[in-house]
């Protein structure tokens, strides 16, 4: 009884705390341009503001960026182009999708059509037509494996797609128990893996763990810092007991009942004073 109990006043007391990061920050990772370019300019422009032009490994991907699209009466490049070894996405990876509307042989360079009906839109054009763009956003890792937990630390590791390893770029973890706290690392250049380890934390407690994948760009022009940051993965960690456990799971019994009384106090208030 009690456990569940203590579980519910923690996962209260996390929600309370971590609300805002659960429900902000959630934005697309497809941006689309105004002006018309060519190709290859679209794709130094993407690169310079945000990851590179879209590249979409999968079918949720595709789906993603067609209900994301702002207007049914454009062309938009893909970082998509024709190599010797065939169709290829700008980070190196062939091209698995099948959603050509059509494609001649002499166009090199990948457009989505935003106003056809069907849900195939790709069509191959000569690279130095211009068209409008849609670069790629930063993208958070998949999945992260907590490699170990003691009683203060825990090791987290995750991979790094293709495309990510192109850009340079941070990772920010944001770690949660009943305060939040934000820790950045930095992406090391050519390395497919990420490995890193939080420590100083608290014994027998467990965390809610959000990492997410973060570019950051100066504007010359204005001199002004372009953060881009992907939604987070949100996992779960428990630091492991040790003999002071029982304290700490008392303090923070304490706290979190603080914590609910004084939010009803709060609404015991706020319906009093409506009442007058
Ligand atoms: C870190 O990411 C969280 C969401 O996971 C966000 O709420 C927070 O603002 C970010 N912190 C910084 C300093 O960007
Ligand atoms: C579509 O674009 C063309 C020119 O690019 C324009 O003439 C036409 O009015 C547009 N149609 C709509 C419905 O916006
Ligand atoms: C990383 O990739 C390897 C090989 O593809 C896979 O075995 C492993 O589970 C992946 N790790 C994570 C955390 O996704
Ligand atoms: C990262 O590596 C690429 C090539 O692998 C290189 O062009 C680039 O300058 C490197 N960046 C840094 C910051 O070392
Ligand atoms: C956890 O990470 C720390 C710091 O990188 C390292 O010293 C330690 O060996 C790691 N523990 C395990 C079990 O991998
Ligand atoms: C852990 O906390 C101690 C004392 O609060 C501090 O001196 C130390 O630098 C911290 N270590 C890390 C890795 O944050
Ligand atoms: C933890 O408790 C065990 C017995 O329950 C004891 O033998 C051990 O010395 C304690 N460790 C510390 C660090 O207090």
């Amino acid at each position: 009884m009690f456990p569940n109990e203590m579980h519910i006043l923690q996962q209260l007391a996390v929600l309370v705390v971590c609300r805002s990061l659960a429900t902000g920050q959630i934005s697309s990772r497809y941006f689309f341009t105004q002006e018309p370019m060519p190709w290859v300019k679209g794709r130094e422009y993407c690169q310079s503001h945000f990851v590179d032009l879209a590249v979409l490994s999968t079918e949720e991907e595709y789906s993603a960026l067609l209900s994301a699209i702002p207007t049914n009466n454009a062309s938009f490049w893909l970082g998509l182009h024709k190599q010797s070894s065939g169709w290829e996405w700008t980070d190196g990876e062939q091209l698995r999708l099948t959603h050509w509307y059509n494609y001649n042989h002499e166009g090199h360079c990948v457009s989505l059509e935003a106003m056809f009906e069907e849900k195939d839109k790709l069509l191959a054009r000569y690279c130095n037509e211009q068209h409008r763009v849609v670069c790629q956003g930063p993208v958070s890792p998949q999945s992260v494996s907590v490699d170990f937990v003691n009683i203060d630390q825990v090791n987290l590791s995750w991979n790094i797609s293709a495309l990510m390893q192109t850009t340079s770029h941070y990772y920010n973890v944001t770690i949660c128990s009943f305060i939040c706290e934000t820790l950045f690392y930095s992406y090391t250049n050519g390395s497919s893996l990420m490995s890193i380890s939080i420590s100083n934390l608290s014994a027998a407690t467990e965390y809610f763990i959000y990492v997410s994948a973060v570019v950051i760009h100066l504007d010359h022009g204005t001199s002004r810092k372009w953060i881009l940051q992907d939604s987070p993965i949100m996992f779960n960690a428990k630091t492991a007991t040790s003999n002071k456990t029982q304290k700490k799971i008392s303090s923070f019994w304490i706290y979190s009942v603080w914590l609910l009384v004084s939010s009803f106090w709060c609404i015991y208030h706020i319906v009093k004073k409506g009442k007058f």
